[in-house]
């Protein structure tokens, strides 16, 4: 745990070759070069094997706070995405009731939950200047009491091509989080199923590039085959290039539609195989004309500007 506090005055210095890229001879992801058949192709439909990249859209919010705005009716907001996205994260439940079955796209199935937005605090009374206060546990983030959320045959049934698993490096429950990951990739692979490690974050769990290099390697190391995290707005090129496997980004809390495209822009640039968003575009004026404004950065070479110039040519002439 010293290494993430360690400044470069105390050792040597980092190396993280962020200008080599890392070599996959005969396949087209990061790290994934040496895996069986039906692995390889399951990346392959989550994976764009044209240019390395994906587009995930992500609404799984649910799982734990429920009718998140913008999810209130997924199949009023986010059936009219679907066909601009590569993939699908989401869980069994709204997958089951809302998703047809029809569909082509690879899911991405939500494997671990069991807490919710008001999950109870563990809190302590003590004295602030002689008044009686409440504190808050150190490190402790109630939502980080996860297990896993379905198991394997389950995940078959549902045709699963990556299973997501939140990973609470730093809280109270880091230990239980990472068992969780390992399990399911235990489970995941003996059927050719990828595991993604989510990097989650919370006041324990900074949203810096020291915490998202330490996050993405450790879930790397213990398995997973993608991980996703945060942007960061600089080193982000090292948090990519010391993990072995492919990088996808969160999109986090809204923003303005170009900031979010310049977001994805810089990520793609610095070395993300891709996005993995929602209320980015779930949440934006014109969520299609946005989600094609996104695919068009991460697939089609466009600028953040260009991305934007298309958001809003797409919003003028009615695109919703
Ligand atoms: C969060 O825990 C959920 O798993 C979401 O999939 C993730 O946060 C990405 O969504 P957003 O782009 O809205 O942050």
């Amino acid at each position: 745990m010293a290494d993430i506090q360690t400044s470069a005055a105390d050792k040597k210095e980092k190396e993280f070759f962020t200008h080599v890229p890392q070599e996959a001879p005969g396949f087209f992801l990061k790290g994934c070069h040496q895996y069986d058949w039906g692995l390889k192709n399951r990346l392959s439909r989550i994976f764009n094997p044209n240019d390395g990249r994906t587009v995930m859209l992500a609404f799984d919010h649910g799982y734990f706070q429920g009718p998140t705005t913008g999810l209130e009716r997924v199949d009023q907001t986010i059936l009219p995405l679907a066909p601009y996205a590569d993939c699908l994260m989401l869980t069994r439940g709204i997958q089951r009731s809302v998703i047809p079955a029809s569909t082509t796209k690879a899911i991405a199935l939500r494997a671990s939950g069991g807490t919710s937005m008001i999950s109870p605090m563990e809190e302590w009374e003590g004295e602030i200047d002689g008044k009686k206060a409440k504190f808050g546990r150190p490190g402790f983030e109630p939502l980080s009491n996860e297990s896993t959320a379905l198991n394997i045959e389950e995940a078959i049934r549902l045709n699963a091509s990556v299973l997501a698993v939140q990973v609470f490096i730093g809280s109270a429950y880091e230990r239980q989080s990472l068992k969780n990951l390992t399990d399911l990739v235990d489970a995941a692979s003996r059927y050719g199923i990828a595991v993604m490690g989510v990097t989650a974050v919370g006041r324990a769990m900074a949203r810096t590039p020291q915490y998202f290099r330490l996050a993405t390697r450790i879930m790397a190391e213990l398995g997973a085959n993608v991980v996703k995290c945060y942007y960061t707005d600089t080193e982000f090129d090292t948090v990519t290039s010391c993990c072995p496997v492919p990088i996808v980004i969160a999109g986090g809390k809204k923003l303005p539609e170009l900031d979010a495209l310049q977001m994805c822009a810089n990520a793609i640039a610095q070395g993300a195989s891709g996005v993995d968003m929602g209320r980015n575009i779930f949440q934006s004026d014109a969520p299609i004309a946005m989600m094609q404004a996104v695919q068009g950065v991460v697939h089609g070479g466009l600028t953040a500007e260009q991305g934007f110039a298309k958001y809003n040519d797409l919003k003028a002439s009615g695109v919703k």
